[in-house]
């Protein structure tokens, strides 16, 4: 079956954090129809195993297939670590994947040759080294130190970002070792929860350090893919929908802050 322009993206993540790219892709692609799955039951993705997540990204990647989507972004750096090369493999051809990573991995390569850049993301992402590996391929003249900093993203979910707690728990990991000291010129922020918590970042490093988080360049990726495959929705008015394996009350408040406007959540059964 042909690929039709009026189709939904599919979007997926651990939760709601990939909301953030969501709301980047409404911005630049506003005619776009989605389908948001957050795999809430099982987050959180960034301390599960290479092979649970493989296991639930495909389950996810076959509802959206399903219902009818386009094209996949894999909005979740821990399951774009662990699953991408999977995904590519296991979805039907026509149905292009997009990761997290490979676009952060350019904008780098671009911006940054022959600099110190930091990273920060969940474990599963710093374990899996994909973005060491990825921006050594690209240039060995880039140096990428990693630090792991789980607890942030639960932090951002329990609604503590610009406050003291948050702060200070910011400021403990950027204080460690591995970042300090490095001259780093820049700071990738791999895991889709962190733009919440940017600007705390930057103002950490004085608002001198380039603070670089994915969404804008994974939405411009995805426009680049739909232009190029005269996919680009230019007709419908566009529908959006939002499910989730595990319904509360807090995701769906949470969704909202995520999202940038009111999000109503619909449990999905099938996972
Ligand atoms: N949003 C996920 C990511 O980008 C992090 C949250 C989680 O650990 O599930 O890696």
């Amino acid at each position: 079956m042909k690929l039709e322009k009026q189709q939904p993206i599919g979007v997926f993540d651990s939760g709601i954090g990939g909301l953030t790219v969501a709301h980047a892709i409404k911005k630049l692609l506003p005619q776009e129809s989605m389908i948001y799955f957050g795999d809430t039951a099982h987050l959180p993705y960034g301390d599960k195993s290479e092979a649970a997540i493989q296991a639930y990204s495909v389950k996810i990647a076959d509802v959206l297939v399903k219902k009818g989507c386009k094209v996949l972004v894999i909005a979740c750096n821990s399951a774009s670590s662990a699953a991408y090369e999977l995904l590519k493999e296991y979805v039907r051809k026509d149905i292009h994947i997009i990761n997290v990573i490979d676009p952060m991995v350019e904008l780098v390569l671009g911006q940054f040759p022959g600099r110190q850049v930091g990273l920060i993301g969940t474990k599963r992402t710093v374990q899996s080294g994909v973005y060491v590996r990825k921006i050594s391929e690209g240039n060995k003249n880039i140096t990428v130190h990693s630090l792991a900093t789980p607890l942030l993203a639960p932090m951002i979910e329990e609604g503590f970002f610009n406050n003291q707690i948050s702060h200070e728990i910011i400021a403990n990991y950027l204080a460690d070792p591995v970042l300090q000291n490095q001259n780093i010129e820049a700071l990738i922020l791999a895991c889709t929860h962190y733009p919440l918590i940017k600007k705390e970042i930057s103002n950490f490093y004085g608002n001198k350090l380039a603070i670089l988080d994915s969404s804008e360049v994974v939405a411009l990726a995805l426009k680049e893919h739909l232009e190029k495959e005269g996919l680009l929705n230019d007709q419908a008015t566009p529908d959006y929908s939002f499910f989730v394996s595990d319904y509360t009350e807090s995701f769906e408040a949470a969704a909202g802050i995520f999202f940038h406007e009111t999000v109503h959540l619909d449990k999905h059964t099938t996972l």
